[in-house]
C-alpha cells in the first residue's frame, strides 16, 4: 500500500534517508509502559536531519513524544525552518503525530510542509501541516495582539519581552 500524496512531494527532500533515520531513531524509543516504539526525523531549514524517539516516564504524564524530542533537538542546534518529518513505527497501521505534537510542528512548518507516516513494511502516507491541524493557532496571532513582530519572537530573546 503507498498512499503518498505526489502533489506534496518537494524533489529536495530524501524521502528514503529521512525513513531510514525515522526508523533508526524508533530503536533508541524509551518506551517501557505502551511498548510502542516511535521514531522521527525531521529535515531543517539548512538540509540537516535531526531525530527524535518517544520518552516514557513512570509518572505516565510526563512522556515525550518522539515528533517533539526531534523539533527540540533541531532547534538547540539553531534550527528554527523545517521542510519535512517522518514518523517510523514498527506496525502496519500508519501512526499520525498525535494532538499536542501537531500544535508544535504548526508552529514551526508551514501549513504547506509535508508530514508523513511509515513503517516497517515501508508503506508511507503523507498529509500536509494543514490537513493535519486546520485552522491552527501559530504565533501568528500573538503576534498581531501583542503587537511584536513573530519572527522577532524566535530571532533574540529580548524583543520577545513585553514593551511598555
Ligand atoms: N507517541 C509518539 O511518540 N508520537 C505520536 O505521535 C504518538 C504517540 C508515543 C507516546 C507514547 O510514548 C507512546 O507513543 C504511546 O502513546
Amino acid at each position: 500500500m503507498v498512499t503518498m500524496s505526489f502533489h506534496l512531494m518537494n524533489t529536495s527532500i530524501d524521502w528514503a534517508l529521512l525513513q531510514q533515520q525515522a526508523r533508526a531513531a524508533s530503536e533508541q524509543a524509551y518506551a517501557p509502559y505502551s511498548h510502542f516504539p516511535v521514531g522521527v526525523a525531521i529535515q531543517a531549514g539548512s538540509g540537516k536531519i535531526y531525530t527524535g524517539c518517544n520518552v516514557e516516564n513512570a509518572s505516565y504524564g510526563g512522556t515525550i513524544c518522539a515528533e517533539r524530542n526531534a523539533i527540540a533537538a533541531a532547534i538547540v542546534a539553531g534550527e528554527r525552518e523545517f521542510q519535512a518529518l517522518v514518523v517510523f513505527t514498527p506496525q502496519e497501521r500508519l501512526t499520525p503525530p498525535c494532538g499536542m505534537c501537531r500544535q508544535v510542528i504548526a508552529e514551526f512548518f508551514t501549513p504547506e510542509s509535508p508530514i508523513a507516516s511509515c513503517n516497517h513494511l515501508a508503506q508511507i502516507q503523507q498529509w500536509s501541516v494543514g490537513e493535519l491541524l486546520p485552522s491552527a493557532f501559530t504565533p501568528l496571532y500573538l503576534a498581531q495582539s501583542a503587537k511584536v513582530e513573530t519572527r522577532k519572537l524566535f530571532d533574540s530573546p529580548e524583543s520577545s519581552e513585553p514593551k511598555n
